[in-house]
């Protein structure tokens, strides 16, 4: 095999059309005849709606079409079903939920003229006390935000556990030393480069529906959207173009994308509806929002034995959160973390209240990110209290290469693993040693420098379909591919790229199994009439559960090549060997061919042994039998500015497990990624609300995006450690950095504050909460109070 066959470090193919300004985003799509759509949003967290008058928004001349929840109703369209089954309201017929809710939706010729018209639409409300507040919203005599749902007396959406409460109250009881602490991990926000949009086109005639869609998931958006609108699925396509960035806000479906739809039912002619920056953090899905309690027991020489946590989840106004039916929490139980324990439990309410709804995997797989957040603090608060240090606690207390397969005490098996390498090398790169030195030295001064170590295991590539379903539909995913006669070959898959590469990745994994370059392989994505059915991309899943339906396709390719190839060498099958990217005839290498050649062939007039068609094509459908578990372990140096609380990043070391690496160049970018994300979650991002639920982040002015002056250059090492199950080895990686470094940039502040007797001080970390937590008057991230 030649190094193009060979997995390895490729530039992008699509970068060739990005570079120039020549993808295709939603917003670039231009239909004949086009309509624009603009919402009404509500200017209140919680108000019953009195009356909506629309005349004068109708009177207006470049007005076609205005619909409100009432128009929706008679068409059975005001409500639609979440991911999770709940139902959420496409534009509001009785109250307004949250602040930003959609109220009306305007249809006109320009864009403009659409925004300017909701001015003319004019809404009568009656105010309600809104639920700001996740840790009052249970209380007896609290607003009931969902009095829609017949016998919904409360706030409660779900109280779910997972672990042995016995086993593990009894392990804490027996212990000698216990740590607990509160945490909040604040609401955030994906926020992509690219808003959301849609352009929906609806054909009287055909009875066709084709939608242009910000989507991370076109074929189970297309089975929602039938079920929704009555579109048989047949007729209805979804074409997600190029997105500019996904990271879980592109999962759920929208109100905004049904009323385009909607619209164009009713205009009978294409209509868009592309969302601004405001919108889309005001009123699109957030992540995070848990109020935590963790408790770790240990002995007194360091050897952890359980660990508690009991979670308060705020999920807005619909529970829109995006994770597999069976599990409202997502995967949070994996908060055991990487360690050997005897025992843990964990339980999870989740809670309305008048917020934006969602819950998306922001670029964690369901509630991991959470998980780590918790364990990896409490690690530290262990260490704190036992007097040790925290990589020495760590390495005394991770799982050992031999114990895998790992079953945890929450239930899940850890496929594979080699934790105490990866941390070796990242302290090993980090100096660790040396910076500790450094950073007696420092105090001494009275500088405060921060080390801050976490150590993470994701879980990722949901799922096998018969514990994992999103809507009904099995987590499986397929791939189709056909070699043309010239040895040229198409690959379809499922799963839909927002910037990862899989034109490119996926091209390295069939050009892999078939000795073909990857330029040779062409991948479609993104199409619902182009690519055969699948779950989507979200939580890393793309190569673990994809990528092994592409191997999958091209395997089956291989061996109807090798019947192709026995006939044309006048061999049996069983005579041949595939070495170096061709079919040789064992004992005889020099009689090879490769898959060009044969490709040929089986278009021809060669005569096939019997039972084998011709062409060259084939197709999979790939249900992973387990998660692959991808890990690593991360420092972070900080320095702190006692006076401003301002706090800089100075290095930031990652040591990534993601088994066989396809590309890693193309890995690397997403570590990178992930981790400015975590030093973006960890000291300036989080949706604040004020008392009456307005959104306080809902401009970039508020939430802020770190940028490559808050980044120092990012340290990086791999150790490789294959999946056993995934048929190249390989575990996904998209996401693992930004489950693993917001804590380790958290335990490094807070590493850097102990000589002020900081012990915990929540996410984000921005300079005013920084020196409130010097001042032992730490702040509440979420809500504005004082
Ligand atoms: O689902 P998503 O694409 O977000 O995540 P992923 O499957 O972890 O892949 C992210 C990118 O990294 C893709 O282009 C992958 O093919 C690539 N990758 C890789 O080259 N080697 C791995 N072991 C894992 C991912």
């Amino acid at each position: 095999m030649t190094a193009d066959h060979a997995y390895g470090p490729r530039a992008r193919k699509e970068d060739a059309r990005f570079i120039r300004g020549q993808g295709t985003y939603v917003d670039d799509i231009t239909l004949p005849g086009m309509l624009y759509g603009a919402i009404l949003r509500s200017p209140l967290a919680h108000a019953r709606i009195l009356s909506v008058d629309v005349t004068a928004a109708l009177g207006h001349p470049m007005v076609e079409a205005v619909l409100t929840g009432a128009d929706l109703a008679r068409r059975g369209l005001a409500w639609m079903p979440t991911l999770t089954g709940d139902v959420q309201a496409v534009l509001a017929t009785d109250k307004v939920r949250f602040q930003g809710q959609e109220v009306a939706f305007v249809v006109a010729r320009d864009r403009y003229t659409a925004r300017d018209a909701l001015e003319l639409i004019t809404v009568e409300y009656e105010s309600l006390p809104p639920v700001i507040d996740a840790t009052t919203a249970l209380d007896p005599g609290a607003p009931v935000v969902r009095d829609d749902i017949p016998g919904q007396a409360g706030n409660r959406i779900f109280d779910w556990a997972a672990g042995d409460r016995a086993a593990t109250d009894a392990t804490f009881a027996a212990a000698d030393v216990t740590v607990g602490c509160d945490m909040i991990y604040p609401r955030s926000h994906p926020a992509p480069l690219e808003t959301c949009g849609i352009v929906a086109d609806m054909e009287a005639v055909s009875g066709r529906l084709t939608l242009w869609c910000t989507s991370q998931a076109p074929h189970a958006h297309r089975t929602l959207f039938a079920m929704v609108t009555g579109v048989p699925e047949h007729k209805l396509r979804i074409v997600s173009p190029d997105l500019g960035g996904g990271f879980g806000n592109k999962v759920p479906v929208y109100p905004g994308y049904l009323c385009a739809i909607a619209g164009s039912m009713v205009t009978g002619r294409p209509v868009k509806w592309v969302e601004d920056r405001s919108e889309n953090l005001m009123s699109t899905t957030f992540a995070r929002d848990y109020h935590m309690h963790g408790e770790i027991a240990a002995t007194r020489d360091g050897r952890i034995l359980g660990l508690r946590a009991r979670v308060l989840a705020d999920h807005g106004a619909f529970n829109a959160v995006a994770v597999p039916t069976r599990y409202p929490a997502g995967f949070f139980h994996i908060f055991t973390g990487s360690y050997d324990l005897q025992a843990a439990f964990c339980e999870v309410t989740g809670v309305y209240t008048n917020k934006a709804p969602g819950g998306v995997a922001y670029s964690c797989s369901f509630r991991i990110t959470e998980a780590v957040y918790l364990v990896e603090r409490l690690v530290d608060l262990l260490a704190r209290e036992l007097g040790l240090d925290p990589a020495q606690l760590r390495l005394r207390n991770l799982l050992q290469p031999e114990q895998f397969p790992y079953t945890c005490p929450t239930g899940w098996q850890y496929d594979s693993g080699d934790y105490p390498r990866a941390l070796a090398l990242a302290l090993d790169i980090a100096g660790y040693d040396d910076l500790r030195r450094e950073q007696a030295d420092r105090r001494a001064r009275g500088e405060y420098m921060g080390i801050g170590l976490s150590f993470f295991t994701e879980g990722v590539g949901a799922g096998p379909r018969e514990h994992m379903d999103i809507l009904g539909l099995g987590m499986a995913d397929g791939a189709d591919l056909r070699v043309h006669p010239t040895g040229k070959a198409v690959l379809a898959i499922s799963v839909q790229t927002q910037g990862q590469g899989h034109e490119t990745t996926f091209a390295q994994l069939v050009g892999h199994e078939l000795g073909l370059s990857p330029d040779d392989v062409d991948v479609v994505h993104g199409d619902t009439d182009r690519t055969p059915f699948g779950l989507g991309t979200y939580g890393s899943r793309s190569t673990a559960v994809s990528g092994a339906a592409a191997v999958m396709a091209a395997r089956k390719v291989r061996e109807r090549a090798r019947l192709v190839a026995a006939a044309m060498l006048e061999v049996a099958a069983d005579d041949l060997e595939w070495t170096s990217g061709q079919w040789r005839v064992r004992g005889d290498p020099e009689q090879a061919l490769g898959i060009a050649e044969i490709a040929m062939a089986a278009h021809s007039s060669l005569r096939l042994p019997a039972g084998v068609e011709g062409h060259l094509d084939a197709s999979a459908v790939y249900n992973p039998p387990n998660l692959t578990f991808p890990f690593g372990a991360y420092i972070c140096v900080t320095d702190v500015d006692p006076g401003t609380g301002e706090v800089r990043v100075r290095r930031f070391i990652a040591v990534d497990d993601c088994g066989v690496r396809i590309n890693p160049m193309i890995v690397e970018g997403q570590l990178h990624r992930g981790l400015a994300d975590g030093i973006g979650m960890a000291l300036m991002q989080a949706i604040v609300f004020d008392q009456a639920g307005n959104c306080l982040g809902g401009s970039f002015m508020d939430y802020l995006l770190p940028t490559a002056m808050e980044c120092p250059s990012f340290e990086l090492g791999a150790t490789v450690t294959p999946s056993p199950h995934h048929p190249v080895g390989a575990k996904g990686v998209g996401e693992s950095a930004t489950v693993g470094s917001p804590v380790a940039v958290v335990n490094s502040v807070v590493d850097a504050l102990a000589p002020f007797g900081v012990v915990h001080a929540d996410m984000p970390l921005t300079p005013a909460s920084v020196w409130r937590a010097i001042q032992g008057r730490p702040l509440r991230p979420d809500l504005v109070r004082d």
